[in-house]
């Protein structure tokens, strides 16, 4: 059951599809103080909390203190407090068992059990919100009664599923192609590359740099024909540029965010200084929506919105004062005080909280800072694209993930995590920040896999990709400067490459789950506790999830491990598979286990009562055949699948055709 509670004036957000009527009475479960801008609940010794969308640490939320405040924070390091997206859902289970959404696009502090381990204790900037209590059976129960209230999940179109390859920046259209002879010739599955920001002139957004890239339309041609797509990158800030049509249409009809005078705020990213597109005012999100049909126009079918926080690398006010204060230190007497101040200063350049204070939204007529609604950004840059490309191309799914966001977002685009680091702990986060993603509708989602900064091994890259393969966005993709990450850039290239043909064997299996898990509100990825309930060990567990209805994984995140402990909450079958084949299979009963998976091996362990279909495999989507497949599960037992498929791109996905239920023969 859902309780819909309204406090002062909440600013509509969007984030929930159904409308619940307000309830009255007294809010059950939490505690609500000085003036509604605390929220308490004590918690009982064993209770876990499950949610909060992106963020660090566990699966169990409890014990740490989290902001929902979009940040472009690249230091995704234990101690920080916000990441990129903000997503103010969790659930606690315990002594009593309820689902809390606050929906507030301000900023929030979720302290929970920091400061008092015993302790939940929200913190709101003022009291406008609208805060959903949820009751039901079990975490997974009320999950999915939020799911429904804020709306099915973005689908992307099918060839999404495959391998994506990135890099900041493939920079020519020959290194593109390069690219793309590299992975044929290595026999590497293939079906996006990624063009991040230098495909851009000078950074400007809808532009092509004719120099690097003369005819991106025959590119995309050209790669279309080997079943790959192209995809490049938009950032939120549009150069502040005379003459540069986006920034004169824009300035022209007040599209711009603003200062509080009404003139265009400048703030500053990768192409110096900018104006950040008022994706608040829906006529603004209609203008900056349409422009990306420049680039659908020369074939692109895919999109990643960056810099939406917005990032502000740094404002020109701050910037001067700060230059003068340099002055001010010409004339002492230098020591190593001064060297910690200096470095502190420098640091608050960016993103500074003030500056998002100055800047000014027109919603829905009316003038609201910033501050007030900070959260809302990425998901209104992702949302015009996502209503746009619905106006301009109703029969078509398009490829569009974001980096920030807000709970709301994910009915219109995925996520992908952000600027990790080539680190084994960042590969366990993302194994452990998968399962809240998606209770929060992001089911399209997943990290630079190898790691975007600092240079990764071949061992990390292997192991990073058997988690990988399981998540719904799989993109390899590395930050400049970093040693080079493409699959054929090291020694064992046909084993890198084993385990992505063992993807698109199993992309009948994925692409049914999440088509099936959108559509029913379900989770694609999702704690062991989800589905067995009543085992209090599951509850435990962080470093196994459930994919699907069918199947369970085990993923090795420690280097030179050969293989790791599992916990089965009941008697499964396992299935090792070496690079894409099978090479063991037995049957293990409920508990714990020792289990070998040397580092060419991705473990599998298919659920009683359940079949995991394979097909043959393939090099890229397009080619997998979905007729004939094999069957994995129990031998002694009846089972059956539903399986899902349709043409890649329409959206009936209720259509009873695109469903099959297949039995083992
Ligand atoms: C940001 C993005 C990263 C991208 C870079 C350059 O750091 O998060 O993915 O490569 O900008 O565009």
């Amino acid at each position: 059951m859902i309780r819909k509670f309204m406090f002062g004036t909440p600013i509509n957000t969007e984030a929930a599809a159904e409308s619940e009527e307000a309830a009255v009475g007294s809010v059950p479960f939490v505690e609500i103080q000085e003036g509604g801008t605390k929220l308490f609940y004590e918690m009982d010794e064993a209770d876990i909390i499950y949610g909060l969308g992106e963020n660090i640490r566990g699966i169990n939320k409890r014990g740490w203190i989290y902001e929902s405040r979009c940040n472009d924070d690249p230091q995704h390091t234990e101690d920080i407090r916000a990441l990129y997206g903000a997503h103010n859902f969790f659930v606690l289970d315990g002594k009593a068992c309820f689902g809390v959404f606050l929906d507030y696009p301000g900023i929030v502090q979720f302290d929970m059990g920091y400061s008092h381990y015993d302790r939940i204790e929200i913190t709101l900037e003022d009291a406008n919100y609208v805060l959903y209590v949820i009751t039901g059976e079990n975490p997974a129960d009320i999950t999915k009664q939020f799911r429904k209230l804020i709306g099915r999940s973005y689908i992307p179109p099918r060839w999404a599923f495959g391998y994506g390859q990135s890099r900041w920046s493939y920079k020519t259209e020959e290194e593109v192609l390069q690219v793309l002879e590299n992975h044929k010739r290595a026999g590497i599955p293939l079906d996006a590359v990624y063009l991040d920001i230098d495909y851009m002139e000078h950074y400007k957004d809808f532009t092509v740099d004719k120099e690097a890239f003369p005819d991106l339309k025959k590119l995309s041609g050209r790669l279309a024909c080997e079943h790959v797509h192209l995809v490049p990158i938009i950032d939120a800030g549009v150069k502040v540029e005379p003459g540069y049509e986006v920034y004169e249409e824009g300035l022209e009809n007040g599209y711009f965010c603003k200062n509080e005078d009404g003139s265009a705020y400048v703030g500053a990213a990768w192409p110096d200084r900018v104006h950040y597109p008022d994706v608040l005012n829906a006529n603004a999100r209609k203008w900056f929506g349409e422009k990306y049909q420049y680039l659908c126009d020369m074939g692109i079918e895919g999109f990643w919105n960056d810099m939406n926080e917005p990032s502000i690398f740094y404002s020109e006010d701050r910037l001067m004062e700060f230059f003068r204060e340099l002055e001010n230190y010409t004339k002492v007497r230098p020591d190593m005080g001064h060297v910690g101040e200096l470095r502190g200063k420098l640091a608050a350049l960016e993103n500074n909280p003030e500056d998002y204070k100055k800047i000014w939204h027109d919603k829905d007529g009316k003038r609201l800072c910033h501050r007030q609604m900070h959260n809302l950004f990425g998901y209104n840059m992702t949302r015009a694209a996502g209503e746009a490309f619905e106006r301009l191309y109703p029969d078509k799914r398009i490829l569009l993930f974001s980096r920030s966001s807000y709970i709301g977002m994910h009915r219109y685009g995925g996520i992908w995590t952000g600027d990790n680091r080539s680190w084994w702990s960042h590969l366990l986060l993302n194994i452990k920040m998968m399962p809240s993603l998606n209770m929060c509708g992001f089911l399209f989602s997943g990290a630079d896999i190898g790691g975007f900064g600092s240079d990764t091994t071949e061992d990390l890259l292997m192991r990073w990709l058997e988690f990988g393969i399981f998540t719904p966005l799989l993109r390899n993709h590395s930050a400049m400067y970093t040693r080079r990450q493409e699959l054929y850039a090291f020694d064992r290239t046909e084993a890198l490459a084993g385990i992505l043909k063992l993807r698109y064997r199993l992309l009948p299996y994925l692409y049914s789950e999440f088509v099936k898990a959108a559509v029913n509100f379900e989770m694609y990825l999702a704690p062991l506790s989800f589905a067995y309930p009543k085992d209090s060990f599951a509850s435990q567990v962080e470093d196994q999830l459930l994919v699907g209805e069918s199947i369970m994984i085990a993923p090795v995140y420690e280097q030179n491990a050969r293989g790791r402990y599992v916990y089965l909450p009941e008697r499964m079958k396992l299935y090792v598979f070496q690079r894409e084949q099978i090479a063991r299979k037995t049957v293990l009963e409920a508990g714990h286990h020792y289990i070998e998976v040397s580092l060419e091996e991705t473990a599998i362990f298919v659920r009683p009562g359940h079949l995991l279909p394979l097909c043959a495999g393939g090099l890229h989507t397009e080619e997998l055949d979905w007729d004939k497949l094999q069957f994995l599960g129990m031998e002694d037992e009846e089972a059956s699948y539903l399986l899902y498929n349709d043409d890649g791109y329409e959206k009936d996905y209720e259509n009873p055709e695109h469903y099959t239920r297949l039995r083992k023969r």
